[in-house]
């Protein structure tokens, strides 16, 4: 656990900011039992599967249907899943911030069903299809899917609205997250590899530009020299006390 005084510095910053933003990235669901991609356990997903066979228009065009149970086993389990303090503590934090915008690369829903209300989501939503036919977004939070893969009702085949390797992150919602880091005064970075851009370079360009970052990982990542204040430790842990959420 970081040293006391880190922490108490660290939170006293968090309440005096009026312009905060915060990214996190899938080990911030870790403990909520969502898969995290990488890490050192070896255990995460692109270690045990091949991203390009899963999560790319070539897989889903060669064959939706195995595309689709992939995301299918991800919604049933996530679908399990709750909010974990570190998800909490976020939604209170947006509570007490002026201005706040949380940037997520999740795709779990779990930092609505925490009660954040200001999510950028980078690289979209299980819990929404796109249809390839009438262009159609919808919410779908059906599990298990009645069939898969599924259509829409003009009759098109649906795919997740998540972004595939290859594939552009939404454009309006970058150039939000962008705009919001590069004017805060703090960016708290909750559980990411920092490895996956353009969404690295949200914290590295506000550093830059001179906010004060804050990370908190399992373990160090490329963001660390950069970061004013890195806490190693698990985000249920940590980012409650640094909220002053913790039970
Ligand atoms: P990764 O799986 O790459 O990294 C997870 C990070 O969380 C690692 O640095 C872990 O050390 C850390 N971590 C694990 N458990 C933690 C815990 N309990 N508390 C704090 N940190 C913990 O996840 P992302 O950085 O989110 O893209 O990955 C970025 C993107 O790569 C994902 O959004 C996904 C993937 O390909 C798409 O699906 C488009």
């Amino acid at each position: 656990m970081p040293s006391d005084e880190l922490l108490e510095d660290v939170a006293a910053r968090l309440r005096a900011a009026r312009r905060v933003v915060a990214l996190t990235g899938a080990g911030v669901s870790a403990e909520s039992g969502v898969p995290t991609f990488r890490g050192a356990s070896g255990e995460g997903l692109w270690e045990r599967f091949r991203p390009e066979d899963l999560a790319s228009f070539d897989a889903f065009e060669r064959d939706p249907a195995l595309v689709w149970r992939w995301y299918a086993w991800r919604r049933e389990l996530v679908a399990r899943c709750v909010p974990n303090p570190a998800h909490v503590a976020l939604a209170e934090l947006e509570r007490r911030a002026p201005e706040f915008l949380l940037v997520t690369q999740n795709v779990d829903g779990l930092h609505a069903a925490a009660g954040s209300r200001e999510i950028a989501e980078l690289h979209g939503c299980l819990w929404r299809t796109r249809c390839l036919g009438c262009g159609a977004v919808a919410e779908d939070r059906r599990v298990p899917l009645p069939e898969l893969p599924p259509r829409c009702g003009c009759g098109g085949l649906l795919r997740p609205d998540i972004v595939w390797f290859g594939e552009v992150l939404p454009e309006a919602t970058l150039l939000r997250s962008f705009a919001a880091a590069m004017a805060a005064e703090l960016v708290l970075v909750v559980g990411t590899s920092s490895l996956v851009y353009p969404a690295a370079a949200i914290p590295q360009q506000a550093a830059r530009a001179g906010a004060f970052v804050v990370e908190v990982n399992l373990e160090p990542t490329p963001l660390t020299p950069l970061a004013g204040a890195f806490f190693a430790g698990p985000a249920a842990a940590v980012v409650p006390r640094l909220l002053g959420t913790a039970s």
